[in-house]
């Protein structure tokens, strides 16, 4: 595997590649690999001839409360893990390659970007859409791989390589848990003794939704699926629910009613500090 960090170094090989018709599929990610992570690179060698695995902490898509500073990095613990699953270039540039001093361009959604994380994020998903299509541009990709864990994120992709006709599948992948069914995430690391045991408040509303909709056979109403799903949260100590929706997978709309593209979008703040999401359909597919 190798190591680049210049843009224009992997802007000249991943277009070598493409000239020899070989399939290059990049997985863009801010780093600190877990097994989310090493599972999008698994589909990507599945799917692709060549892989490329981007690793840049953005920091236009941090608002200025966020974490960009204190953002999990080990750029030696990351070469080793993506090196183990058989990727050809992982891609960690410089803040100073990716963004020239006089940057001034946004990428910006103007209603997929609202809403869910978008409420509580302002100018987020304007940072994502922007630096992926930087990557997309750069590292001329047939195909990209993103995790559903982040559904709003893979719905703004999908929109933007829609209008803004970008030749690039999005492929999307499963979420990936820990045993006891907490979405991984970088995130996760931040969570220290009982905050671990209380970030299960998301994945307890989604089991427990996901059965009272097979019980009722699809029946039950939305509303009384938000109420207890907030139930849930609250009855876990130090676990405040940022947004609890029934949202179409795709539109990201509130739902009306129950469908197979109904998904439980779920945003809390565990221990007061650590922000976590998750989401699931809540039909049986
Ligand atoms: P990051 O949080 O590092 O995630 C990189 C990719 O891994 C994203 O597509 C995300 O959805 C996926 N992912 C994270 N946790 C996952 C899990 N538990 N199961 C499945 N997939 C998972 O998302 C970003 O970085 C950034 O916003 C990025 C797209 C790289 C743009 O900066």
């Amino acid at each position: 595997m190798k190591l680049v960090t210049s843009v224009d170094d992997v802007s000249e090989l991943t277009r070598s590649w493409r000239e020899k018709g070989q399939k290059v599929v990049l997985v863009p990610t801010m780093g600190w690999f877990h097994e989310g992570h090493l599972s999008l690179m698994r589909m990507a060698r599945k799917i692709g001839t060549r892989v490329i695995v981007s690793l840049f902490v953005n920091p236009i898509q941090f608002g200025p409360k966020e974490d960009l500073a204190a953002y999990p990095r080990d750029l030696e613990r990351d070469r080793h893990l993506a090196e183990k699953e058989a990727v050809d270039v992982l891609f960690a540039p410089a803040v100073s390659d990716m963004f020239g001093q006089n940057f001034q361009t946004r990428v910006s959604l103007s209603l997929l970007s609202q809403g869910l994380c978008g409420s509580n994020r302002p100018g987020h998903f304007d940072g994502v859409a922007t630096i992926v299509s930087k990557l997309f541009h750069i590292s001329h990709p047939n195909c990209a791989v993103f995790g559903q864990k982040d559904l709003q994120q893979l719905a703004v992709i999908r929109q933007m390589v829609r209008d803004l006709n970008f030749d690039v599948e999005i492929v999307g992948h499963p979420i990936v848990r820990e045993r006891d069914g907490l979405a991984m995430s970088s995130r996760n690391s931040y969570l220290t003794g009982d905050d671990r045991k209380n970030a299960l408040c998301l994945y307890t509303a989604i089991i427990r939704c996901q059965k009272m909709v097979g019980n009722s056979r699809g029946k039950i109403s939305i509303t009384e699926l938000i109420s207890e799903a907030g139930r849930i949260i609250d009855s876990f100590p130090g676990c405040i629910a940022e947004y609890i929706q029934v949202v179409d997978r795709q539109s990201l709309k509130e739902c009306q009613e129950l469908d197979q593209n109904s998904v439980l979008a779920l945003a809390v703040k565990v221990g007061g500090k650590v922000r976590l999401i998750d989401n699931a359909v809540l039909m049986d597919q």
